[in-house]
């Protein structure tokens, strides 16, 4: 025991917060831990500030930890997490596999840990929150056959630590494969995307263009951030807006891609949503309430791998398919992206009416 508390504090002086909101003194209010993998990926910075706004208009004190894409610094940070006194902890893993050792850590000190956006692999979560990631993957595949439903096709997947772009994957070869098993469709590179990294996917774009002799007819790729780069790869052989290619996330960037006719779709998912229904649960799962709403899976449906045990009480969002015909409504209306940002390179009068 004592040696397992002087553990845990080294790993407290180790691995300080990179930022904290609020004094780390247990002051009486409950205490949110936040672990992100990275902020590299436009989305989780916004979500880092939505949560803490959240858990302290719910008079929680909110730590936040991110771990710059290093899954055993973010174990680390989360057992840190641990030591300041956290009632809670909120992981987006960047293993799913790793991150289960802290899970199962606090799990074993009676700490519930919410596995948000993507899954950790242990059935000692207390919660699995995300959207519906197969549905990601057919609006992807769904959305480039309308524009281009025959020819040579470039998978791009997303990293493979991450379970949600097997998902991603899963659902865009139930659109493709039976037109892959009729040979309308072939699959001329087939990548999986280190860290969801856009110049790792630029790279891998190039290699496959002077692999294929530039013989590509459209690439799934799997979100925002990875399309841009394979774009840009593409745009130097001039083939951008010629090659369909699908993204994620109606990031800003995806979204003037997609006004400026490159980037052929991106798909919404509401974290305006996903935050205050995760820090609900987190505050009911901090005072040991029951939570209601969720469905039970088992991790052998949520990881496609069956021979994975136990269950793990999940909560899924719908996700919309974005074109160039519903941005506006589904992005900017909404007040999801900034209308100045998203048609920054559209001159003033082709614009549509600011909302
Ligand atoms: C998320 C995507 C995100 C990607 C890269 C995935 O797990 O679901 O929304 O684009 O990670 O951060």
């Amino acid at each position: 025991m004592v040696k397992k508390i002087s553990m845990l504090l080294l790993v407290a002086l180790l691995a300080l917060p990179l930022f904290a909101s609020g004094d780390a003194e247990n002051d009486g209010r409950t205490v949110v831990g936040l672990s992100f993998s990275d902020f590299a990926t436009e989305r989780w910075p916004r979500e880092q500030a939505l949560l803490t706004q959240l858990g302290q208009e719910s008079g929680a004190q909110v730590i936040s930890q991110v771990a710059n894409q290093d899954a055993k610094l973010q174990n680390d940070q989360i057992e840190n997490l641990i030591v300041q006194g956290a009632d809670v902890i909120v992981v987006i893993a960047q293993d799913g596999g790793t991150a289960a050792t802290a899970v199962d850590i606090a799990a074993s000190e009676g700490i519930p840990v919410i596995a948000y956006d993507r899954l950790i692999k242990t059935s000692n979560l207390a919660l699995y929150i995300s959207f519906n990631n197969v549905a990601v993957g057919r609006a992807q595949a769904e959305g480039i056959l309308k524009v281009q439903d025959s020819g040579n096709f470039v998978l791009l997947g997303g990293s493979p630590t991450d379970n949600n772009a097997y998902l991603f994957r899963q659902g865009q070869m139930e659109v493709l494969n039976p037109l892959i098993d009729s040979g309308q469709i072939t699959i001329v590179a087939d990548q999986w995307v280190e860290n969801w990294d856009a110049a790792n996917a630029v790279t891998l774009m190039e290699n496959i263009l002077t692999a294929t002799n530039n013989n590509v007819d459209a690439v799934v790729a799997s979100n925002d951030g990875t399309a841009l780069g394979a774009l840009q790869a593409l745009r130097a052989q001039g083939l951008a807006g010629n090659v369909p290619i699908s993204g994620q996330d109606a990031t800003v960037a995806g979204a003037q891609s997609i006004v400026d006719g490159e980037l052929t779709l991106s798909v919404y998912k509401d974290i305006r949503l996903l935050a205050p229904k995760t820090m609900e649960f987190a505050i009911q799962l901090a005072n040991g309430d029951e939570i209601s709403d969720t469905v039970d899976y088992t991790l052998a449906e949520l990881t496609l791998d069956e021979n994975a045990s136990g269950s793990i009480a999940s909560f899924f969002f719908p996700v919309v398919q974005v074109t160039e015909d519903n941005l506006y409504d589904v992005v900017v209306a909404s007040g999801f992206q900034p209308y100045d940002d998203v048609y920054r390179n559209v001159p003033e009068s082709q614009r549509p009416p600011r909302p």
